[in-house]
């Protein structure tokens, strides 16, 4: 089976012989290749019943019933998590994402985030719950940027805005796209506590892309 360049960027982050918790798998695609090409175990949940019959009958149509375990859960609600798992959250928002992590049970587990949106808000929470990322990368797909952060326990060092992406591929290109998309929405914000910070927000990714700039000539 074909995976879109988006899962695959996630897929690429994960090491063989872990178990994967997919929350908000909808049609099980990621689990599918997962259990296919790779020595993985995944649990695939989902919120959405009939998202979750959907990724059965695709589990079904691979012969892979007795390998894919499917939940249905709000988040993390219903999933006994063990302490290696690694759990993929994509193609959700960041309010959302946040609200799932924000389950007791979430302990030791690594993390796979990919979401679009309030991106310096996700980053920032996940500080805030005590996790840092090991590695990052920009997919570019369909005419979009989806940054896909790994994250461990442990305390963040690095700046939280952008880290190291500039020096991924696509990083560069993403953080000229942000940086014209905030410019964008602060010409047209009346003056504001919020405003002033955006400003920085925009002023720190410019001086870091004049940075990666220089240091690349
Ligand atoms: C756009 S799909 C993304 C599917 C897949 N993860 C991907 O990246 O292609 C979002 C999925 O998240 C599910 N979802 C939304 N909120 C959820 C929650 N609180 N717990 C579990 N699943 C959730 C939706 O039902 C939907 O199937």
């Amino acid at each position: 089976m074909n995976l879109s360049k988006r899962l695959k960027t996630i897929q690429n982050f994960i090491d063989n012989d872990v178990r994967v918790v997919d929350v908000g798998c909808d049609h099980a695609l990621l689990d599918i290749y997962l259990t296919l090409n790779r020595n993985i175990k995944c649990v695939a949940s989902d919120i959405n019943e009939q998202a979750l019959n959907i990724a059965k009958k695709n589990i079904k149509k691979y012969n892979l019933e007795n390998k894919i375990d499917v939940i249905l859960s709000d988040g993390l609600d219903n999933i006994k998590l063990l302490e290696n798992d690694v759990i993929v959250i994509s193609g959700m928002g960041t309010k959302t994402i946040i609200n799932i992590l924000k389950n007791k049970n979430l302990k030791t587990q690594k993390l796979i985030i990919q979401s679009n949106t309030e991106i310096f808000l996700l980053r920032k929470q996940l500080k805030k719950l005590g996790y840092r990322v090991i590695d990052e990368a920009v997919c570019f797909e369909k005419g979009k940027y989806y940054p896909t952060i790994f994250y461990e326990k442990g305390v963040e060092v690095k700046n939280i805005l952008i880290g190291d992406l500039l020096y991924k591929e696509n990083g560069k290109e993403y953080v000229e796209f942000l940086i014209n998309k905030l410019s964008n929405t602060y010409s047209k914000m009346p003056f504001s506590f919020e405003k002033i910070k955006l400003k920085s927000k925009i002023l720190f990714l410019k001086k870091s892309l004049r940075k990666y700039l220089r240091n690349s000539r």
